[in-house]
């Protein structure tokens, strides 16, 4: 890993011969109404799942999708297959807005597109034995091509996936978890896509085998010239996986970049925390390396905390900030801002980090752009903008907050007591 010299612009990753995005998802959303109980069943609010989210895939590239639980990675993925309807905005795929087609126009693009999922023994019908189960998906879109060339093709996605077409008449429930999760990938292949969601694959998988799991789908994206959404909680699972990841907090993305680039100098603080829970190979390093901890949980999706959503978990917040730059947070929405080329961070004070997974490294190395924090407090008409996800809700008011208040162990502002 190299380090950014002090007052030097590191040059940007060199790009990849790309071409277009197979996949352009933009401004997405997606609002789940909360109803009240009785015979009338009014909307009392919503869940705020998915808000404004945005990028692309490229051909045979691996996003990864990365963010604790709740934090809106699974709903993303199922507006992408267009398993359910989007609030706003579009999924394009190869030149095709999903979000406006008929479920006709559908049809022939639900090859195209597959999902894996973390739990491959809830998605895998137990009255079916694998054969059955690799089959169904061909069945379905009519490309079981007769007996004898079916099972064939079944024979070959189960060499294919390295299991042995041998035990095709076993149950699901026959298999450990790894080669369960190896007949899920079989299933997904069955119909030949150019894309796959990957929903947690090996989350579920101890260790020792999720890295049969992770060079599997490697040596089939390579074969197959497939592109992957890979959504992970687990930053270190992705590490050696994603040419690049989208981070995500509470439904909305906070930062962005090319896989090298993100681990090199993660700029969003919560993205700075994920990384830090990385064990390190050295054990030396790793005894000497601190733990950024996340106090709390994700808060609910129904209200999320105005301005930075993140801003009640935020270490930099509580322990770096003063009042006048903490009103930023709490009243304005910060923008996904490229902070380098390909480097986009949503945080009105990134500043990348360079120590993180290198203990030692200088951490003074920010370039200069980073620096461009705002200074004083927002005006009245900044700190008053109507939060993204409720536009409805209309002008907010702003949240002034004046010396005598700090921050406690929970992220909540409180006035000192005289
Ligand atoms: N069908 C649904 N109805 C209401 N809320 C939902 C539904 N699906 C997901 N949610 C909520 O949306 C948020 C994001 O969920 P999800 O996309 O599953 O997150 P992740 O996969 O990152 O754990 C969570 O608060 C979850 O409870
Ligand atoms: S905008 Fe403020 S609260 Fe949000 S991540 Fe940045 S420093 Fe933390
Ligand atoms: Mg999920």
């Amino acid at each position: 890993m190299t380090t950014v010299e002090l007052g030097k612009q590191t040059p940007p990753p060199a790009p990849r011969p790309k071409g277009e995005p197979v996949l352009s998802v933009r401004n997405l959303a997606k609002h789940f109404p909360i109803r009240s109980k009785g015979l009338i069943r009014r909307k009392v609010g919503d869940v705020h799942a998915v808000c404004d989210v945005s990028f692309d895939i490229y051909d045979r590239e691996t996003v990864c999708i990365v963010g604790e639980s709740g934090c809106g990675k699974t709903t993303t993925g199922r507006l992408v297959l267009n398993l359910i309807p989007a609030s706003s905005g579009s999924v394009v795929w190869r030149g095709q807005d999903l979000t406006t087609i008929s479920s006709r126009g559908m049809r022939p693009l639900r090859r195209d597109m597959q999902i894996v999922f973390q739990d491959p023994f809830a998605s895998l019908d137990p009255r079916m034995n694998v054969n059955e189960l690799v089959a169904e998906p061909l069945r379905i879109h009519g490309q079981y091509r007769g007996e004898n060339k079916g099972r064939e093709q079944v024979r070959d996605l189960l060499a294919q996936v390295g299991l042995n077409p041998e035990h095709g008449s076993r149950y699901a429930h026959e298999f450990s978890g790894g080669q369960r999760q190896r007949i899920g990938i079989a299933r997904a292949l069955a119909l030949k896509p150019r894309l796959l969601v990957l929903d947690e694959p090996v989350s579920a998988l101890d260790v020792s085998i999720q890295a049969g799991v992770i060079n599997l789908l490697e040596d089939l994206q390579e074969e197959y010239g497939l592109a992957f959404m890979f959504i992970s909680h687990d930053l270190s699972v992705i590490r050696h996986i994603a040419d690049r990841v989208v981070v995500m907090y509470l439904g909305k993305v906070v930062e962005t970049a090319e896989a090298d680039e993100l681990f090199r100098r993660p700029s969003h603080p919560y993205t700075q925390a994920l990384m830090s829970a990385i064990p390190l190979p050295d054990p030396v390093k790793e005894r000497e390396r601190k733990r950024i901890l996340l106090t709390g949980d994700v808060p609910s999706p129904v209200s999320p905390p105005s301005g930075c959503r993140f801003r009640t978990r935020c270490p930099k917040f509580a322990n770096e900030l003063d009042n006048a730059q903490r009103e930023w947070c709490v009243n304005v929405e910060p923008a996904l801002e490229a902070k380098f080329t390909a480097h986009e961070a949503a945080c009105h004070f990134a500043s990348a980090r360079t120590d993180i997974l290198e203990v030692g490294a200088d951490m003074r190395a920010v370039p200069a752009e980073l620096a461009q924090w705002p200074t004083g407090r927002p005006s009245d008409e900044q700190a008053s903008q109507p939060m993204s996800c409720a536009p409805e809700d209309g002008a907010r008011e702003p949240i002034r907050i004046s010396d005598d208040v700090t921050v406690d162990a929970e992220g909540e502002l409180v006035v000192e007591e005289s």
